[in-house]
């Protein structure tokens, strides 16, 4: 199925622009985050504390691999780390078009100092593994990308207007 896939860093506005896609195009939108907490009713952290973080990668490859034969096309966004995860290659490829939300050092560092807790950049050094994390992280998004779109530099609607004509 050809879905709109929304991938990026964690504060690169994926749920935001997911959701306003969704309803620009008359289709449902999926988090892949919120169906994997909702299928164990625990929220991200809690998995990672009480499961490790390995279950729930393997939690998200289940979904992806279910989306790719839902006949309905829809807005879907992943969750940062999914991209990361060699076993969701495949997958991803076989989702749809992938939407890559570019934010800068600065941006996502600003929009994540006040954030919900993450448990792989909570802690007094949080810069410095936003840092690191984006690092790898950013070329492997890039990869994956059909569309890049740059977040934080302009105005959320210029955003939107630009990616609607592309898709
Ligand atoms: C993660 C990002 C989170 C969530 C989990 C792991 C990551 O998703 O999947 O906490 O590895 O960066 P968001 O990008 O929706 O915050």
């Amino acid at each position: 199925m050809n879905h709109i896939v929304i991938i990026g860093f964690m504060g690169s506005g994926k749920t935001r622009v997911g959701k306003r896609l969704a309803k620009d195009f008359d289709l449902p939108f999926i988090d892949i985050d919120r169906v994997v907490t909702r299928k164990m009713n625990l929220s991200v952290k809690d998995i990672f504390d009480k499961f490790g973080e390995p279950f729930y990668r393997a939690l998200e490859t289940t979904v992806i691999k279910e989306l790719i034969k839902d006949q309905e096309q829809k807005v879907i966004s992943l969750g940062s780390g999914l991209p990361m995860q060699e076993q969701n290659e495949k997958y991803i490829k076989q989702l749809g078009t992938v939407v890559y939300l570019k934010g800068s050092y600065e941006t996502l560092k600003e929009r994540l100092e006040n954030s919900k807790s993450n448990p792989l950049i909570d802690g007094d050094d949080k810069a410095d593994k936003i840092k690191k994390l984006l690092k790898q992280r950013d070329p492997v998004y890039a990869k994956f990308a059909d569309i890049e779109m740059i977040t934080g530099d302009k105005p959320f609607e210029e955003l939107i207007s630009q990616l609607e004509e592309k898709l």
